[in-house]
């Protein structure tokens, strides 16, 4: 039978069913590659319902990269304060300053980015792909849980990560995502947040349930594994 590709499953969805967030672009319009960096970096270890007032009191306060590299340091943890991981907003204001320094724009390139204080493999392919639309896959816990559920991956994290970003990268493969990277990443996001969530998928109302092998076989509410420590 003719399958529709898993991106064009993906985006539809997200046509429809997108969270409205502070951090992302209108339909149409540009990113803004510092609102991108900023909520990527406060996103890495902690919720989004926890991440939009802070975002929103930062942009207040900082409204451009600037203005970041060009505030102080205790404003900036100040700021931070009750977010947690607070090198987190030291690397930020360091990673201002520096490409402040440099060209004032956030780097397009993935080595530039990585290079930076606070930016790695997740934060440089998210940036790229969402600020900058590059066809990068940022692969967080949601993105490997959509994974290993879509293939039934039965293997134990964090043994099996290395596969499961493999399998993530295969995802956007195809014309559709390509053209639309940063869409597709933030739908992986919002499908691993919304729907295919840790406890209790709604596999009933996944756009992926007639594709997803762990929903079809009844297991995805134990996928993905994880070793006992
Ligand atoms: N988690 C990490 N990055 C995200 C984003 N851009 N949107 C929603 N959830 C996220």
């Amino acid at each position: 039978s003719t399958q529709i590709p898993y991106a064009t499953l993906i985006l539809r969805w997200y046509d429809r069913h997108q969270r409205i967030l502070p951090w992302r672009a209108k339909t149409g319009t540009i990113p803004n590659p510092y609102y991108v960096l900023l909520s990527e970096i406060m996103l890495q270890q902690t919720q989004v319902a926890t991440v939009i007032p802070y975002f929103n009191k930062f942009i207040e306060n900082f409204p451009t990269l600037n203005d970041l590299a060009e505030a102080s340091l205790e404003k900036v943890m100040a700021m931070w304060t009750g977010l947690g991981y607070y090198s987190r907003a030291r690397n930020l204001h360091r990673c201002a300053q520096e490409v402040a320094k440099q060209s004032g724009e956030i780097p397009k390139d993935y080595q530039a980015l990585k290079a930076l204080p606070g930016i790695g493999d997740y934060t440089a392919a998210a940036i790229l792909s969402i600020g900058y639309n590059q066809p990068y896959v940022a692969v967080d816990g949601n993105v490997e849980r959509v994974t290993a559920r879509l293939f039934a991956i039965q293997e134990p994290l964090p043994m099996i990560k290395p596969t499961l970003a493999a399998l993530a990268k295969t995802l956007n493969e195809g014309r559709e995502a390509q053209e639309r990277a940063g869409d597709f990443a933030q739908a992986l996001f919002d499908i691993g947040a919304t729907i295919c969530k840790p406890k209790n998928p709604s596999c009933l109302i996944c756009p992926l349930s007639e594709v997803c092998k762990a929903s079809l076989e009844k297991i995805a509410d134990i996928l993905p594994i994880r070793q006992r420590k």
